[in-house]
């Protein structure tokens, strides 16, 4: 069920084909385990990006990094929404959420209204999340939280 609040559900939709093309891309020799993500911008432009493993397997970067990276490379900064799709070996759709490394990346850049992540579960259908309510009180020193 998709929250019409933050995003349009054809948003949604476009982002989870998106994040499912993109998948085909991963590079994942090791796991088998194809990750594509779709990031919006606030400016309303889409980045992908997919996992791409290494022989050594900490040098691998997960598909949500890789397109931070690669919009952050184009000159974005704030982002509203991701989707990921996840497919195991044989190709069927694992609902995954973001790492915790992932989350802590996507803080970074996400919109101070709202930031949606979007995810293929394994029955298929969208689910949303809140990135606040994947990561709570993150970390950040450019807003200041007063803990007491
Ligand atoms: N992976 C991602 O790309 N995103 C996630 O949110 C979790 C994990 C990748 C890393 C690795 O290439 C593979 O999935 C198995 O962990």
């Amino acid at each position: 069920m998709i929250d019409k609040e933050n995003i349009s559900e054809a948003s949604a939709e476009s982002l989870i084909a998106a994040a499912t093309k993109v998948a085909s891309n991963a590079y994942a020799p090791y796991s088998a385990f194809r990750v594509g993500a779709a990031l919006l911008s606030s400016a309303g432009k889409v980045y992908v990006g997919a996992n791409v493993e290494n022989a050594s397997y900490p040098c691998g970067i997960c598909a949500e990094r890789a397109a931070v990276a690669a919009a952050v490379s184009q000159g974005e900064r704030s982002f509203s929404a991701i989707a990921l799709v996840a497919l195991d070996g044989e190709g069927r759709a694992k609902g995954v959420l973001p790492c915790g490394m992932c989350r802590q990346v996507l803080s970074e850049f996400a919109s101070k209204e709202a930031f949606d992540v979007f995810t293929l579960s394994d029955g298929g259908t969208v689910k949303r999340y809140a990135l606040d309510e994947l990561l709570p009180h993150s970390f950040s020193i450019t807003e200041k939280e007063v803990l007491s």
